[in-house]
């Protein structure tokens, strides 16, 4: 966004979810705003639907992030589907990957077509056809040429097909972590709700508050991982607190930032509490019974007062 010259205005998530919300956009929309940019976190949906209204009310078009959500649905819709356009990264380490790349997903034929003259050259500009309105720039485009790997395209095919197995893979195996953290008293498991099919990048369930401190967490953390469970602290945090924002020295992209003074305790909360555990890639019902056991013993409360 920032190297196309467009000012992100920052909303908080639900402290449970770590998705934006209905009262989150309203409150960060101000006038001069274009898009909302809407990102299905570690796989779960957000409620789109319930966005719509507002981006209609006040003419924005919507955008989802589907990096971690390709196959989760909300009634009955497919992340991906349910904004205006949708792109998804291929990175090494997502769901459908293609060690870099990505795609972008639209029903528009205006987006569409910009899309291809931004991101392609040539052939692809050619083939929208001579009377649409961007065939003049089929000699460059941009010159850009944003477009993934062919390589890369070839693998992430693959990987599309065995999309299906991996996500019912996932859900089995969360099924049997999310029972192993029924009972516990120091941490619930990654929400989900009736309307909504989830997906997973990654497990992450969340320690309670208020027991929800450093301590108890890293505690947690390297009691896993010395039982072989590659468990950590999330990889990421809240965006807004990025170097580039709170300093509002945006000189990298020649941008004129304010610096950011809002906190979004939602986001703070959820990542103060998450604890990351991938699936095993590959792997038996076994080894995620064994997951499982770890998980019980090492959020089940006597382990943490013991140390
Ligand atoms: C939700 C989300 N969107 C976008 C990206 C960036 O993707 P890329 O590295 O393909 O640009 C990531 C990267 O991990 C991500 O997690």
């Amino acid at each position: 966004m920032l190297s196309l010259g467009l000012l992100p205005l920052f909303c908080d998530v639900d402290p449970r979810t770590a998705n934006v919300t209905i009262e989150s956009v309203k409150h960060a929309i101000s006038s001069g705003a274009e898009a909302m940019v809407v990102t299905h976190m570690w796989g779960l949906p957000c409620d789109v639907a319930e966005l719509r209204h507002l981006a209609e009310a006040r003419g924005l078009k919507i955008v989802e992030d589907a990096s971690h959500a390709p196959g989760a649905e909300i009634n009955g819709v497919k992340a991906g589907a349910l904004g205006d356009i949708a792109v998804l990264s291929f990175q090494a380490f997502k769901l459908i990957w293609a060690g870099e790349g990505g795609v972008l997903l639209t029903d528009d034929d205006e987006l569409y077509s910009r899309a291809v003259v931004f991101g392609h050259n040539q052939r692809r500009i050619v083939e929208l056809g001579a009377d649409n309105p961007y065939a003049a720039y089929a000699p460059l485009g941009y010159g850009l040429k944003l477009r993934i790997h062919p390589l890369g395209a070839v693998i992430a095919s693959h990987a599309l097909r065995q999309l299906p197995k991996v996500i019912e893979r996932q859900r089995t195996s969360a099924r049997v972590l999310d029972e192993a953290l029924r009972d516990s008293p120091l941490a619930e498991p990654p929400a989900t709700t009736p309307s909504m099919k989830r997906v997973y990048y990654t497990y992450k369930p969340l320690l309670k508050s208020p027991d929800a401190d450093e301590k108890t967490r890293e505690k947690i953390i390297s009691r896993l991982q010395r039982r072989g469970v590659p468990a950590r602290i999330p990889d990421s945090g809240p965006l807004s607190d990025h170097p580039i924002f709170r300093s509002g020295k945006g000189q990298l992209f020649g941008l004129d930032l304010r610096p950011e003074r809002e906190e979004f305790p939602g986001a703070h909360h959820f990542f103060g509490r998450a604890i990351t555990i991938p699936f095993p890639n590959t792997g038996t019902e076994n080894d995620i019974e064994q997951i499982a056991d770890e998980i019980k013993s090492a959020f089940g409360g006597a382990y943490t007062k013991e140390c």
